[in-house]
């Protein structure tokens, strides 16, 4: 079976990589269009050989598209994505607008992809980066012992902030290069090269950023288990893709590391990397351009009776937004749910 598909936001961070994703994994398409803001629209972009030219952002650009891969600004998404929805297309939509809208499922393929037999608004939320692949790691590890908490910190690179935030850091680089004066800052909370960023998203009243409370929430709705503390500290790292998380986690039933190795061994979609007399640790730079979720340092937690610590790297443009969201993508045409 191919469908119809409509790629928003194109020409972006994320839509750069759905591109090639798409074409990688030979997505069974019968049409596709690429759509952006006015600023691109009629400026050519190259799919799989072939030029296209890109549209505009409006309802008659969704007649007759069965999916659409979103990837523009939360503010554009609450707009766009129930235009295109009310259309007749699914919408899978990688910005933060619908997460949290019960009526729309939050979903990593390889730990609820069931959500997807429900989805009444149209809408499909493609969950936050460091959440996607946090919870792919924790889902085994849940199903063996029951998670109760987790302290996590994230080592964030700067490809999260979109093409902007990797143009930025690159300029500050090869200005530190040249010994020459760092442009001035607009992307980032302040200078990235050189730097750790514990403060580049909004802080809230409480203290916490936006980017936090994304993986308090998201994780608690995609396991489907309210019960799950999240306490987590998000920074921006000087990294250009790929995404770092040290991840301590507290269980209701004993675990041991072999338990957690094999089982997270077995899992979908992430690859152990954990053989320290081998060389074998997860690294932003060698997990760029993976579709995988890469787990290491994996032991015990010697302060309580029932932990373990971990370490999780995915690639934050594959796994943490363009793969997930062509993976939900291939789960709809796979069991035929569509619309219409
Ligand atoms: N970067 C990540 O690691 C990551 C991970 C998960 C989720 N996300 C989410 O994915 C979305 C896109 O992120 P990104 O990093 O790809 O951002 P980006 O590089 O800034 O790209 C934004 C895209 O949206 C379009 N756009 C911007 N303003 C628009 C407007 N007013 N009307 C219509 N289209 C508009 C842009 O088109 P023009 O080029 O024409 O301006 C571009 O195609 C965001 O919601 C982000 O939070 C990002």
């Amino acid at each position: 079976m191919s469908v119809s598909v409509a790629v928003v936001g194109a020409t972006g961070a994320v839509g750069e990589i759905m591109r090639q994703v798409l074409a990688e994994r030979n997505f069974p398409f019968s049409s596709i269009k690429f759509l952006a803001s006015e600023r691109s629209v009629g400026k050519p972009i190259d799919f799989k050989g072939k030029r296209y030219i890109i549209e505009a952002i409006r309802p008659e650009a969704f007649a007759g598209v069965q999916i659409v891969l979103s990837s523009t600004p939360a503010s554009v998404s609450r707009e766009t994505s129930p235009m295109a929805a009310k259309a007749g297309a699914i919408v899978i939509d990688n910005s933060s607008a619908w997460r949290m809208d019960p009526d729309v499922p939050l979903v990593v393929p390889e730990v609820n992809a069931d959500a997807l037999r429900n989805i009444p608004k149209g809408i499909v939320a493609n969950p936050n980066c460091s959440t996607i692949q946090m919870v792919v790691a924790l889902k085994p590890l849940h199903d063996l012992a029951k998670i109760k908490r987790v302290v996590v910190a994230t080592y964030q690179a700067s490809s999260g902030k979109g093409a902007k935030g990797v143009y930025e850091l690159d300029a500050q680089i090869t200005a530190i290069g040249k010994g020459e004066k760092v442009p001035p800052v607009t992307a980032h909370a302040a200078q990235l090269a050189g730097n750790v960023l514990p403060h580049d998203w909004k802080l809230g009243e409480d203290g916490y950023s936006e980017e936090e409370i994304k993986m308090v929430m998201e994780t608690k709705k995609i396991m489907g288990d309210d019960s799950i503390q999240v306490s987590p500290t998000t920074a921006r790292v000087p990294v250009r893709t790929g995404h770092s998380e040290a991840i301590n986690i507290e269980f209701e039933r004993p675990i041991t590391v072999e338990q957690a190795r094999e089982a997270l061994s077995k899992s979908p979609g992430v690859i152990v990397l954990d053989d320290y007399a081998k060389g074998e640790v997860p690294l932003a730079l060698t997990c760029e351009g993976r579709d995988e979720t890469f787990v290491g340092r994996i032991r015990k937690d010697l302060t309580i009776p029932n932990g373990l610590n971990i370490w999780v790297v995915a690639d934050n443009l594959r796994k943490g937004a363009a793969t997930n969201a062509v993976q939900i993508a291939e789960v709809l045409v796979a069991c035929g749910w569509l619309r219409g």
